[in-house]
């Protein structure tokens, strides 16, 4: 199975490149176009080892054959696909390509987008056995690199991206899957805090809920940054640059606020039964810090805001730790 591995890991690279010829020879003019047009620079082309893969069956199929490698390998390694009448052709097709780099530097799949509207707009290889979705980050290969012990965790290949293109160095990004503990655990051992940076929407704001929960098991410092005025990273600093992303990160405020802040959202206050309601799952949230100094911090915020008394907060809050141990 490690020679399969190998094998897929031979291919993938020279895949790799043939991707990057292709961009940047004239039958790859629309990629190198798109992003072009999505503001990235040759140099972070480069870098990130940029494709395209040309619109056709077998394009790919053709070269790595040339290479030496056969049909079924591609099959096995996700980068062909075998119709029904036994052939095999071309997984990506004429789509923007961004290899999917482990720790080691290999490349281990391949995502690709299409360059209009039609769907699906992404694609990702399949598992193969050199490449497991779960258990991988992209960008994690240069961002471990990054000096701090913080990481910058988005949803696509294109935030990550634009954020290293702005000096973030640190941003990663999962692969359009949930979060998993093993992706978890993977940045618990390089970093100590974790601050999330997902899409704006609605799905982003439930993901960023889901992840606090497993960043925080897993001991790391988590806060999360709110993008306003953008839908994802990449958009927010396309529109107002990096500086203004840098004071997001700066002031994006630890999980509990987060958490507070969101919970806030669903009540108006004014009206004494939701505020007593939120204040009811106000508490809830604060039962959940470990530290009392904490919790006096969060409870003093919370009791100014809404001119309630801060012993009682707190002494609710204690109440239900008591209760749930
Ligand atoms: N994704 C996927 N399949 C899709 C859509 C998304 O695998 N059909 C993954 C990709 O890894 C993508 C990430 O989920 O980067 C985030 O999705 P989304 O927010 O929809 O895409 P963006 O990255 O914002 O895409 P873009 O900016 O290129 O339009
Ligand atoms: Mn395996
Ligand atoms: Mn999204
Ligand atoms: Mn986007
Ligand atoms: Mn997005």
């Amino acid at each position: 199975a490690s020679r399969e591995r190998a094998r897929i890991l031979e291919m993938n690279r020279a895949a790799a490149r043939f991707f990057h010829e292709c961009l940047i020879s004239p039958q790859g003019k629309e990629g190198l176009a798109y992003f072009e047009q999505r503001g990235l620079s040759m140099h972070t082309i480069r870098s990130f080892g940029l494709g395209y893969a040309p619109d056709g069956w077998n394009h790919l199929l053709g070269y790595l054959q040339q290479q030496g490698f056969r049909p079924e390998e591609l099959a096995a390694g996700a980068l062909a696909l075998r119709g029904r009448n036994g052939g095999y052709y071309d997984a990506f097709r004429h789509r923007v390509m961004f290899p999917i780099i482990d720790l080691r530097g290999n490349v281990v799949a391949f995502g690709g987008r299409v360059l209009d509207d039609s769907k699906p707009k992404y694609l990702n290889s399949n598992d193969t056995p050199a490449f497991h979705k779960s258990k991988c980050l992209f960008a994690l290969n240069f961002a471990k690199n990054s000096g701090g012990r913080s990481l910058i965790l988005c949803e696509g290949y294109m935030d990550a991206i634009a954020l290293h293109q702005a000096g973030f160095r640190n941003a990663v990004a999962t692969l359009g899957t949930a979060l998993t503990p093993e992706q978890v655990r993977l940045m618990a051992r390089y970093a100590k805090e974790v601050v999330i940076s997902y899409d704006a929407d609605k799905a982003g704001q439930n993901a960023s809920q889901r992840a606090i929960g497993l960043l925080t098991q897993a001991g790391l410092a988590v806060r999360v940054l709110r993008i306003e005025g953008g839908k994802d990273p990449d958009e927010f600093i396309r529109t107002h640059g990096a500086d203004r992303f840098r004071m997001l990160l700066e002031h994006s405020g630890n999980h509990i606020e987060y958490r507070l802040a969101s919970a806030l959202q669903k009540y108006n206050v004014d009206i004494t039964e939701q505020k007593a309601a939120y204040l009811k799952e106000a508490v809830e949230i604060l039962a959940t810090v470990e530290s009392m100094v904490e919790r006096d911090v969060y409870a003093g915020k919370l009791a100014e805001t809404l001119g309630v008394s801060k012993e009682n907060v707190l002494a609710d809050a204690a109440a239900l730790r008591a209760k749930r141990q």
